[in-house]
């Protein structure tokens, strides 16, 4: 089968891009799409394909990559109600709601989060005092988004209160969103491709466009980043996932940070205008994964995504290490919850060893689970008290908890077991300059510059656990943060 006209209509309309393994995915989708049409000729399935935007839709249903779950990366919810909602909340005009969007929202478990984070904070007057729209290219998952009906994998992080006060018991043993949050978010379809945007969503105060623009390339980036600009009240944020955030003070939108979470504002004062066409200047959000073909090992050991994603079994080889390894090669494709299933059984017996069970905190760490992942790192050190993984594991958590001198004693500990270990001195380099220590933060700054430069060429992570940030962001952070060290505002 001839992909290449398929490849690039999929691209014009939806932005996505099949190149590499996507293509086997491409290929299995289309074999479905046209056995369900009882079509046998791939031109036959073309023309109807190119005439037929339900078909194209269907066929995206199957291509579109839906894995989400609720208070995912949770730091942009606290960001969300304890600092960007308060301040929209006193320019705003009484009466007026703040407006909230949810872009590429899947199958609903991202706004319903925001409206469980609104109600937990303002209480009933959250129905009143915002609006939340969400918005998914597929029709089907914003089907299930409004019926709100969920299986435990989607819950998994949800503590038992939380589960207990904003659910109720749904059909086939679900668990379905309470009646007033499920109200409270007003779903549609709609391409983020396609133009032009509904009028009624212009004046969005926040945009969570979460997860999603790592799918499309640089040139999609940027033309869905204008575009959802547009929608943005002069003033107003946009929330990408914490592996997207580009480190770029230049471009559309500023890069702003609290406490350690990135986000953008939509506002002209102090940004540049963009240079050139890099992407970067564009102020778009580069993906941290996928790397470029060749700088890692990852694609070979990572199969091609499935449309939709199943639990993922462990496969049927016993033995630990192949597993542990597919484990970390789903860490360093971002496939948190796939990783842990993978690593559950070869954490389980009580002799493994302890560099399984720092993946295991590492991976809890990515997922937002800053209890389970401390916890998991205190067991690594209670097996090996010198293991750099476990230790920066305890020094993120300590900071993302406000525990900053905590944080500095892990990372200290890093350090004097791995003195190379640039994350560690990144991560110390943030708290020394959250402490105020700055001139602490310049050296450390500058050690992870060195330590980059002296292994131009290596792999884009320092140990066995995928870095929290690729190297090329790291660097501009580490560059932008001297500059403001060196000149204060
Ligand atoms: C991985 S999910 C992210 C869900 C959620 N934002 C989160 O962070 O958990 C990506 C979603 O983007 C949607 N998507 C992909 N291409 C899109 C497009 N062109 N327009 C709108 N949504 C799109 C997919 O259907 C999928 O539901």
């Amino acid at each position: 089968m001839n992909l290449d006209a398929l490849k690039a209509l999929l691209h014009a309309r939806l932005g996505l891009c099949f190149e590499g393994h996507g293509e086997a995915r491409l290929r299995r989708a289309i074999g479905e799409r046209m056995a369900a049409l009882a079509l046998d000729g791939d031109g036959a399935y073309l023309a109807r394909l190119g005439g037929d935007e339900s078909e194209l839709l269907a066929l995206a249903s199957l291509l579109t990559i839906k894995e989400t779950y609720f208070y995912r990366e949770a730091q942009h919810l606290r960001l969300l109600t304890e600092h960007l909602l308060p301040r929209l909340l006193r320019d705003r005009a009484p009466g007026v709601p703040v407006r909230i969007l949810c872009a590429g929202c899947a199958t609903g478990e991202e706004p319903y989060s925001i409206a469980i984070a609104l109600r937990e904070r303002w209480g009933d007057a959250a129905a009143r005092l915002f609006r939340i729209d969400a918005c998914d290219l597929d029709p089907q998952a914003i089907a299930q988004a409004r019926e709100g009906c969920y299986r435990p994998y989607a819950l998994r992080i949800l503590d038992q209160p939380r589960l207990a006060r904003w659910f109720v018991p749904g059909p086939h043993g679900l668990q379905q969103i309470a009646e007033p949050l499920r109200q409270g978010v007003a779903f549609r379809p709609m391409n983020l491709l396609a133009d032009p945007y509904p009028e009624d969503l212009r004046g969005q105060d926040v945009i969570f466009y979460r997860n999603l623009s790592i799918y499309f390339d640089a040139a999609t980036r940027a033309v869905v980043l204008r575009r959802l600009r547009a929608l943005l009240r002069p003033g107003a944020y946009l929330i990408v996932g914490v592996t997207e955030t580009l480190a770029n003070g230049l471009g559309l939108l500023q890069l702003c940070e609290h406490e350690g979470v990135w986000y953008f504002a939509n506002r002209s004062e102090g940004v540049p205008p963009a240079r050139d066409l890099n992407p970067r200047n564009l102020g778009m959000i580069v993906p941290a994964r996928p790397r470029p073909a060749g700088e890692s090992s990852v694609q070979a050991l990572v199969p091609p995504l499935p449309s939709t994603l199943p639990t993922p079994q462990p496969t049927p080889d016993p033995s630990p290490e192949p597993l542990y390894r597919r484990a970390l090669a789903l860490a360093q494709a971002e496939r948190f919850a796939a990783a842990r299933a993978v690593l559950a059984p070869v954490c389980a017996p009580p002799d493994s060893p302890a560099r399984y069970h720092a993946l295991h905190a590492h991976l809890l760490l990515e997922q937002g689970d800053l209890a389970g992942a401390a916890t998991a790192a205190q067991r690594v050190l209670t097996l090996d008290p010198w293991s750099v993984d476990a230790l920066v594991v305890r020094g993120r958590v300590a900071r993302a908890q406000g525990g900053l001198d905590e944080a500095v004693d892990y990372l200290r500990r890093a350090i004097y077991a791995r003195p190379d270990h640039w994350p560690a001195h990144f991560e110390l380099a943030e708290c020394r300059g959250a402490t105020g220590n700055l001139e602490a933060a310049r050296r450390e700054y500058r050690i992870v510059l060195r330590l980059l430069d002296e292994r131009r060429g290596a792999a884009d992570q320092a140990g066995p656990l995928p870095s929290a940030l690729p190297v090329a962001d790291l660097r501009y952070l580490c560059r932008a943060r001297l500059a403001r060290l060196a000149h204060p505002a």
